[in-house]
């Protein structure tokens, strides 16, 4: 048993810097390219994955942190797990990059099974608690980390600065200060450019805005914006939902471990051109034709039309109805977050 984990353990720190900070943790846009990116190389898949921890001293208690997960991630495409706290977004990173292992389920990258050791050269991961080594300095660190890539001195001298001035590091502080000297933020920025020091394809990142300030909120959503650009499979957990609503192509909502909803912003959200509508009169049967999520409030109607408006004008005009308001407008994000998670309440309070 020890003997199996001391091994487990050498072999993913070897293999990847991240790894053995989690291993010990856990003791055990625009959407308009949604539709391109659907029909591209499949870089993720999970197929009913779920993961169950046992816990109390006897072990004999189950958490059930995932269940029946099934997604695809596609080349290029930058991808938003969202959900409450506890929901089990970390678990499902964790399952992705081989570092805990699922109760049922599969879980694929690059064609090959999660945490197979020939593609770890080409995934980076920002944990979401990091244990940094913090009696190194950041340059130090930086450095350790791209000698578990094996990467030549050559490469890292130069890549090294590049990434301090891409994630907002200056190279003072990382050359001087300590990592115990440093701030969450600089923590973030730091453990940011070590999950991109072996320049890889599939990024993987938790909470990469958590503890910054909004200067480097916008840096970082710059970095994973200049990522994309260069093509890289970006892969990302966030409660900052505006900043997913700026970055990603598609998005997942978990919540309780399962994941309750999945697409691209359009998909999700509607199309730009919503409107929100909202009225007297007229009869109901009609109304509900036109308007989704049609809701009644101290004598009005309201909700979002589909179809066209000129011509749900005329059909209020028909049924003696009268529209007061008629705003374009779509559902942000964090209202269709708040409403999926309160639709799924819903759902388990009734059951
Ligand atoms: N090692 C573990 N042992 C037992 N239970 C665990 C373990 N890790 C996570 N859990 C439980 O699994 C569930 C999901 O946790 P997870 O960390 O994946 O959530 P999360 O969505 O990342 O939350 P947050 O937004 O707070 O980071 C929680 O109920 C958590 O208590
Ligand atoms: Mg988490």
């Amino acid at each position: 048993m020890t003997c199996s984990f001391t091994l487990y353990r050498l072999d993913y720190t070897r293999a990847a810097p991240w790894a053995c900070f989690e291993i010990m943790d856990t003791v055990f846009p625009t959407d308009d390219n949604s539709s391109a990116i659907v029909h591209r190389p499949v870089i993720v898949k999970t197929q009913d994955l779920s993961k169950t921890y046992r816990t109390g001293f006897w072990l004999n208690q189950q958490v059930a942190s995932l269940r029946s997960c099934s997604l695809e991630i596609y080349q290029g495409e930058t991808f938003g797990l969202l959900g409450p706290n506890g929901a089990g977004k970390t678990t499902l990173l964790k399952l992705l990059l081989g570092i805990i292992r699922p109760s049922s389920g599969s879980a694929q990258l690059l064609n090959q099974p999660a945490g197979d050791q020939s593609i770890k050269q080409h995934i980076g991961y920002l944990p979401e608690n990091p244990y940094f080594y913090d009696y190194l300095t950041g340059w130090e660190f930086l450095t350790y980390s791209a000698g578990l890539f094996d990467i030549p001195a050559s490469i890292y001298k130069e890549r090294i600065p590049t990434l301090l001035d891409m994630v907002g590091l200056s190279r003072q502080a990382a050359i001087k200060k300590q990592l115990r000297q440093y701030s969450k933020g600089m923590l973030q920025r730091i453990g940011m450019a070590q999950a991109l020091i072996n320049d890889p394809d599939i990024i993987f990142l938790d909470e990469p805005m958590s503890g910054l300030d909004p200067t480097g909120r916008y840096q970082v959503r710059e970095v994973i914006l200049s990522l994309k650009d260069q093509g890289k499979t970006i892969f990302f957990n966030s409660h900052v939902l505006a900043d997913v609503e700026v970055i990603c192509d598609r998005i997942a909502v978990l919540n309780q471990g399962e994941l309750i909803c999945q697409g691209s912003l359009h998909d999700l959200l509607g199309t730009p051109d919503a409107y929100f509508v909202k009225g007297q009169g007229g009869s109901l049967d009609v109304l509900k034709k036109w308007i989704d999520n049609l809701t009644f409030e101290g004598g009005y109607w309201q909700g979002y039309l589909h179809g066209n408006p000129h011509d749900f004008m005329g059909s209020v005009h028909l049924m003696n109805g009268r529209l007061i308001t008629l705003d374009l407008r779509r559902l942000s994000l964090e209202e269709f977050f708040i409403d999926q998670i309160n639709q799924q309440q819903t759902i388990a309070t009734k059951n």
